[in-house]
């Protein structure tokens, strides 16, 4: 969960430093070089001095954390069964309870989410909602979106929907007839800018269809990227790990170029009150 929350803010100052933190990702070696690491990407915590211990302490951090429903645990093992090639872009189940637990202590009924893939998070927004919350979600690709759609129907979800199309279109399209409590960005990451930038324009005071409610809630995830984001050198072990043929020098790629763009204009902002949380690299979920 290398993620960044924001909190849409209008009448509050920013209480305390913007200032990045510099704390380096704790790798071991071992896991990277030579060989992929696969999916599960907590396999491979930061934090933890080896994968072992992190890989208890996160199994125990999920069963002493609320259970998420039996639905959504079960979808996600299909997806992960059925899609192995694409099933790392899911979320985890330990940062799915992390966000439902987050998204039921500010007590949100709107949700968007940007980057929808088969829809495992949709379910869990939509349980954190609620049946009379909504929960929307913009997805580029229409086999994914239609993945999304019968997991709801299959699940008897009503309160999800899913628009398919390029969300650096129709994110500004959309006009909600109220603003969304939380929109969680985890499409595209050379689209975090565009997403970020349209957000706050679309969510000025008195303005119609605004996009995110005042004291409203902006997480993006993935903002760090095996710590590229802050360190690109050779001190970082990620360099050494292979990204695939058609991702040759990541740590120098526009992904990495965006997010840090991202993170430097949330930071930047005076309107936004921020917590970027350091923990894991998410190494396999590149879309
Ligand atoms: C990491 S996956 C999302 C996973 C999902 N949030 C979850 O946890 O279950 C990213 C998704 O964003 C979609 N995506 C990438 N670029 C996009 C764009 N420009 N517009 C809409 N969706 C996009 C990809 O097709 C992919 O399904």
């Amino acid at each position: 969960m290398d993620a960044i929350f924001t909190l849409l803010s209008n009448a509050v100052p920013p209480m305390w430093s913007k200032k990045s933190s510099t704390a380096a990702e704790s790798i071991p070696d071992a896991t990277i070089h030579g060989a992929r690491v696969s999916y599960p990407k907590e396999s491979v915590p930061a934090l933890y001095s080896n994968e072992k211990v992190g890989e208890r302490v996160t199994s125990y951090a999920e069963t002493h954390s609320s259970t998420l429903p039996r639905h959504i645990v079960n979808y996600h093992a299909t997806i992960q069964k059925t899609q192995p090639r694409t099933a790392n872009y899911m979320i985890h189940m330990s940062e799915a309870q992390a966000l439902v637990f987050l998204a039921k202590t500010v007590g949100a009924k709107r949700v968007l989410e940007v980057g929808v893939y088969v829809g495992l998070f949709m379910l869990a927004w939509s349980h954190a909602v609620g049946p009379h919350g909504k929960v929307t979600g913009l997805e580029f690709d229409p086999h994914f979106a239609a993945m999304a759609e019968k997991s709801f129907s299959d699940h008897g979800v009503e309160n999800a929907e899913v628009m398919v199309g390029d969300a650096l279109q129709t994110l500004a399209m959309l006009a909600p007839s109220e603003p969304y409590d939380i929109i969680f960005i985890d499409a595209q990451k050379s689209g975090y800018p565009f997403y970020l930038d349209t957000i706050l324009k679309r969510s000025q005071p008195g303005m119609p269809h605004r996009l995110l409610r005042s004291g409203g809630l902006i997480i993006g995830d993935n903002v760090l990227r095996c710590g590229f984001v802050i360190d690109d050198s050779t001190d970082n072990p990620w360099r050494n790990f292979d990204f695939g043929a058609h991702r040759p020098q990541y740590w120098k790629s526009q992904d990495v170029k965006s997010l840090r763009a991202f993170n430097t204009s949330v930071a930047g902002s005076e309107r936004l009150e921020i917590w970027l949380c350091p923990l894991r690299t998410v190494l396999t979920s590149l879309d």
